[in-house]
């Protein structure tokens, strides 16, 4: 799904850009464009970014949550 018209950028770039290290909607700027233009995106974008970071932070507890 495209999330940023204005730069053609779609959810699942927004994703890999997060799994690649980008957490901020400044870096996603600076990366994708996201957000730079009209800014109608930067609401989405930034839900995508904190869902990534939430389902990161999950599977971080889960793993530590293992018995060794
Ligand atoms: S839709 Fe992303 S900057 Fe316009």
């Amino acid at each position: 799904m495209y999330v940023c018209l204005c730069h053609g950028v779609t959810d699942s770039e927004i994703r890999e850009a997060a799994d690649s290290g980008v957490s901020s909607m400044r870096q996603l700027g600076r990366e994708l464009g996201v957000g730079t233009q009209c800014g109608r995106c930067a609401c989405t974008a930034r839900e995508i970014l904190r869902e990534n970071r939430s389902s990161d932070y999950m599977a971080m507890a889960n793993m530590l949550a293992q018995p060794a």
